[in-house]
């Protein structure tokens, strides 16, 4: 008799647990504050003043580069679809932000691994010695296509 009771109840127990977990991801909201204490509008990808329009740059000396990247929902821009191009023998600053959720900047097999957050910008320098290639993957769960959000880094 108590049987579909205690099932009733595991059902809903479920179903709460269900619903947490889902309005932690999506319903808490993404708005980051900057220096300022302003909010800053997480789809305005100028949001951080030093951050670029995405691609690379020529840095302050010879063999020196600066690369911004944006990462949103689901792809990095440069990576995905074009990959990130750069010298052998160079050092490079990844200037890195997002213009929606926080997401993840991860360059497999190195240690480059940063996080994306709206109206932040992650910056870290490294030097690319030998010609290769590179994963880019995002390590943060960002959404329904976060283990689709991945590009390429080609040292060349
Ligand atoms: Cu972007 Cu996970």
């Amino acid at each position: 008799r108590f049987e579909r009771l205690w099932l009733v109840a595991a059902l809903a127990m479920i179903v709460l647990f269900i619903g947490t977990v889902t309005y932690g991801a999506v319903g808490a909201g993404y708005g980051m504050v900057d220096d300022t204490g302003g909010q800053v509008d997480p789809t305005d990808a100028t949001a951080s003043e030093n951050f670029r329009e995405p691609g690379v740059y020529n840095g302050s000396e010879p063999g020196h580069y600066d690369v911004y990247i944006e990462a949103k929902q689901f792809l990095f821009v440069p990576g995905t679809s074009d990959p990130v191009r750069v010298p052998a023998n160079s050092t490079v600053t990844f200037h890195v932000t997002s213009t929606d959720v926080v997401h993840g900047f991860e360059v497999v097999g190195t240690n480059i691994n940063t996080m994306a957050v709206p109206g932040q910008v992650a910056t870290i320098t490294v030097e690319f010695d030998d010609p290769g290639q590179y994963g880019l993957v995002c390590n943060e769960y960002c959404g329904s296509g976060h283990h689709t959000m991945e590009g390429s880094l080609e040292v060349v």
